[in-house]
């Protein structure tokens, strides 16, 4: 069986003194490179440094479009890599939703992130709209077109429905098989798929074990180090 990724996703939570109560448990904890952490962009380092003696790998939530520049309040990919970041998250629902990021703009983040040495995690999903209409597979789909030219190697896809984030109501296994087999035969079979949406301890281990899963994407959950520990855990970190 292939390995499969634990990546946490912190979104815009956490301070540096939740930081500094977490780094030194999951760093203990013995989880291996198949764990990662995205932390708000000022933790970054912190976070580096708090996992060096760990194989736990740091990233962001995102990336600027640009490769630098003028662009005030922007993080570069490049930014990103020199704080010992190894990937980003991309198109994330919410940075679609609230900040109106569309194809091409993804586009030109996937391109930097990839050319500053990051592993791209790709997000899509679809509204519950979209799901009850029974278009969710096309929708998905449609969102993986901007890969069409994108070096598969260090590329990864998460599907997070969006009506399954911060819901409570993980998608169910049918679902996810049948969303994950369609994502994986459109990229030709080599690229990771994750899943992500109210991952928790409890089902981590079952949703792990669907056809098709190659990792877990982890908000909420994420921010618990016991219940984090327990998800990468579950994990299978044997190639
Ligand atoms: P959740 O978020 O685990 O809190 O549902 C997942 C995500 O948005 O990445």
């Amino acid at each position: 069986m292939a390995v499969q990724w634990v990546i946490g996703n912190w979104k815009q939570n956490g301070n540096r003194q939740l930081l500094t109560a977490f780094l030194p448990r999951i760093a203990k904890a013995g989880l291996g490179s198949h764990v990662g952490l995205s932390v708000p962009f000022p933790y970054l380092d912190l976070a580096f440094q708090g996992l060096q003696d760990s194989e736990i790998q740091i990233g962001a939530q995102d990336v600027s479009q640009y490769e630098g520049g003028a662009y005030t309040g922007e993080i570069s990919a490049g930014m990103v890599a020199d704080v010992g970041g190894r990937f980003t998250l991309i198109g994330h629902s919410e940075r679609r939703h609230y900040f109106g990021e569309s194809g091409d703009v993804l586009s030109r983040k996937v391109e930097h992130a990839m050319a500053a040495g990051l592993s791209v995690i790709f997000c899509v999903g679809e509204n519950v709209a979209v799901r009850q209409n029974g278009h969710a597979v096309e929708y998905v789909l449609d969102q993986l077109k901007i890969l069409q030219k994108v070096d598969l190697q260090n590329l990864f896809v998460a599907y997070e429905p969006v009506w399954a984030i911060g819901s409570g109501l993980s998608a169910s296994n049918e679902e996810i098989a049948v969303m994950h087999q369609a994502i994986k035969v459109h990229m030709g079979n080599t690229t990771p798929v994750l899943y992500g949406g109210s991952v928790n301890a409890s089902n981590a281990q079952m949703i792990l074990a669907v056809e098709g899963v190659d990792g877990l994407l982890v908000g909420g959950a994420s921010l618990k180090a016991d219940e984090f520990i327990q998800i990468g855990q579950c994990a299978n970190r044997q190639t």
